[in-house]
């Protein structure tokens, strides 16, 4: 089985990643310090999986420590580079913080991965590139705008450093996932998104404003040029987008891509506003989510959804679960955490 290691193996969407790349016969080993996960998790994965995963508890940003791991595991075939700090409203408060954890950490696998001549690298990088965009659907070409946020530019700014690389380097095969709003659960509500701290983002609002973990949702804003005046977002099943993982390393280890660098959006491809979003989980969960309408959030886009073709042509990735099947995964894993409690 070739050997596949997953930085972040222990976090939301990469510990759903470990799963789709067992259930399509890969090995894999993680690397996940447990700053913002934990290894109940990983646990929970081999529990789904009925598979020992090891995982390598150091810091990817001592390049000494990455550099062990390379020398204890044997013919690593291709890494997944999700490990990243990821939170827009935390990198405005910590930029230093998130610049260095999150430049350092994919400088040091790019050049663990070519000396230890590792051939397919998959790069997680985030629709947050887009900014503002002029044009919707965005594509791969559409022009970036700025990043709204330090988070954001880390992740511009990575795909800078591995374009600046492969320039010079045909050794590494590269291939930068543009994740829209990763969103949903594993089917089995065993593991899904453990919020590291206060959630920010929309779907665990929700589903910890409906189990009455908190009061009231607020939606940041109804005034916008919207249909219903709420954003607009391209909202993406992790286990889609774990797929998407899966298939990317199938694409670059055949040696099917053209070249050594390439950029796919990976998203449902629909644009669903808020208020549809919240009427989509109070259709699954039969429950009137209290909410109230608020002023706009600083550095929110206005809407944003990918044209997701590429991935549909060069990896034969297509999204299966819809805006419902996310919103009862998610809805099902937050009851699912408060019987654990
Ligand atoms: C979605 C919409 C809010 C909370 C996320 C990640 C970012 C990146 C892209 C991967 C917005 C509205 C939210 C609330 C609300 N992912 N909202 N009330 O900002 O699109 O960014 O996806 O790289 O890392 O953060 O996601 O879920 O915060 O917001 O009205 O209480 O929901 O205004 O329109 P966002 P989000």
């Amino acid at each position: 089985m070739k050997k596949i290691l997953v930085t972040g193996g222990c976090g939301y969407i990469g510990s759903h990643t470990l799963i789709d790349l067992i259930d399509n016969g890969f090995d894999v080993v993680s690397i996940d310090n447990n700053m913002r996960s934990n290894m109940s998790q990983l646990q929970t994965v081999e529990q789904i999986t009925k598979r020992k995963i090891k995982n390598y508890n150091i810091d990817i940003c001592i390049k000494t420590e990455v550099e062990k791991v390379f020398e204890e595991e044997k013919n690593i075939e291709g890494i997944i580079h999700f490990a990243a700090l990821k939170s827009v409203p935390e990198s405005v408060e910590n930029p230093l913080l998130y610049y260095h954890n999150n430049l350092q950490s994919l400088i040091h696998m790019m050049q663990v991965a070519e000396k230890f001549n590792v051939q397919s690298f998959v790069f997680s990088s985030s629709c947050s590139v887009y900014g503002n965009a002029d044009e919707l659907p965005v594509t791969e070409l559409t022009e970036l705008r700025n990043a709204e946020s330090p988070y954001g530019y880390t992740k511009q700014i990575g795909e800078r450093i591995i374009h600046d690389f492969v320039k010079k380097n045909s050794s590494i095969n590269f291939l930068l996932l543009r994740y829209f709003n990763p969103v949903g659960a594993h089917e089995s509500a065993l593991i899904g998104e453990v919020p590291f701290d206060k959630p920010n983002n929309l779907v665990p609002i929700i589903t910890q404003t409906a189990i009455g973990k908190m009061k009231q949702l607020t939606v940041f804003g109804n005034d916008y040029p919207t249909r219903d005046g709420s954003c607009v977002r391209d909202y993406i099943h992790v286990m889609d987008l774990a797929n998407a993982h899966t298939k990317s390393l199938q694409f670059l280890i055949d040696k099917k891509n053209e070249t050594n660098y390439d950029i796919i959006n990976i998203g449902s491809g629909t644009g669903n506003t808020v208020l549809e979003a919240i009427k989509a989980f109070e259709e699954v969960s039969g429950i009137k989510l209290n909410y109230q309408i608020g002023g706009r959030r600083e550095g929110d886009t206005i809407a944003v959804y990918a044209d997701i073709t590429k991935a549909k042509t060069l990896l034969g990735w297509v999204p299966k679960r819809d805006l419902k099947t996310m919103m009862l995964t998610s809805w099902n894993w937050e009851k699912q955490m408060q019987t654990k409690k």
